[in-house]
């Protein structure tokens, strides 16, 4: 079993962290500045004893640590290892100051999304065997990173806030004649996929049209507006209501049917398709393009 880390390699880093944090570095290599194409395949990193894992760092509160980098580690590999496995171990065994958010290690807290060979992905659904080694590990682009792989949610969920994200009913009888609100099985089965949101942050940090609008209400936040806006148990009035917060300047319209979103979100909302829906539906009330 190998214990070993190796030196960092600063020349991979970007030179120019903001006074506030730094931009993700991975937010260049997405548009192809060849760091991902950089690395190759070493079969026998991947079958033999370890696995190499290059780990984005910066930490602006320690002098000497405020230029972003990357440090190696390399892992001893498990059958079923996962990213988030190995970024835990170098943690625990190599580095304890390497920082990180995870929690359920399942697929469903959604706090562990990561930038993995130039892709978003969540660590704890990813495979290390399914990725070319060395794996580079990045925080999502085009959001502020606090400190190594966290960045900073703030503005996501405040547009997840922003689509009023919770169910609304005008006619909500007295709490003593409250009744079970039912929704038929069709209705269930429409809004199922937009449902399984785990607002981890993936398609946001995926959409070109957020990094350069930071008003666009972005993927997530308008899937979260379908599954109010499709709900049957809603009242017409209140999906106008929705509507027109979504066909605002900097909603619906703004999307450029890319699929990004779609591509890597990790629970397999069609998101892009749940969009144009909306689009489509905004088109029927008459409401405005822009
Ligand atoms: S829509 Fe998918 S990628 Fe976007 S926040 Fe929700 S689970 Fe994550
Ligand atoms: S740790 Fe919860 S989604 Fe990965």
């Amino acid at each position: 079993m190998s214990t070993q880390q190796a030196e960092p390699e600063s020349q991979e880093a970007p030179k120019d962290p903001e006074m506030q944090g730094a931009e993700s570095p991975a937010a260049e290599t997405q548009e192809g500045d060849g760091a991902v194409d950089q690395t190759s395949t070493d079969a026998s990193e991947l079958d033999g004893e370890t696995v190499h894992i290059k780990v984005f760092r910066y930490d602006p509160e320690v002098e000497g640590k405020q230029e972003p980098r990357f440090d190696d580690f390399h892992v001893p590999f498990e059958k079923g290892m996962t990213v988030l496995d190995a970024v835990m171990y170098a943690r625990d065994e190599y580095d304890s100051s390497l920082t990180f958010r995870h929690s359920c290690r399942q697929a469903v807290c959604g706090s562990d999304a990561f930038f993995v060979n130039g892709k978003q992905r969540l660590g704890c659904k990813t495979q290390i065997a399914d990725l070319e080694a060395p794996v580079r590990i990045e925080p999502l682009p085009h959001q502020e990173v606090v400190k190594d792989l966290v960045v900073d949610m703030d503005h996501f969920y405040d547009q997840m806030h922003t689509v009023e994200p919770y169910f609304q009913d005008e006619d909500t009888p007295a709490v003593d004649d409250l009744e079970e609100q039912r929704q038929s099985p069709e209705n269930r089965e429409k809004i199922k996929m937009s449902s399984r949101c785990i607002w981890c942050g993936a398609c946001m940090s995926s959409c070109n049209i957020a990094a350069g609008d930071n008003e666009y209400l972005g993927p997530a936040a308008i899937n979260k507006a379908y599954k109010f806006a499709m709900d049957d148990r809603e009242s017409e009035e209140i999906k106008e209501h929705r509507l027109r917060i979504l066909e605002q300047e900097h909603g619906v319209w703004r999307c450029q049917t890319q699929f990004s979103c779609t591509e890597v979100c990790p629970k397999d909302i069609p998101l892009t398709e749940h969009i144009q829906e909306l689009k489509r539906e905004a088109v029927k009330k008459n409401l405005k393009f822009w």
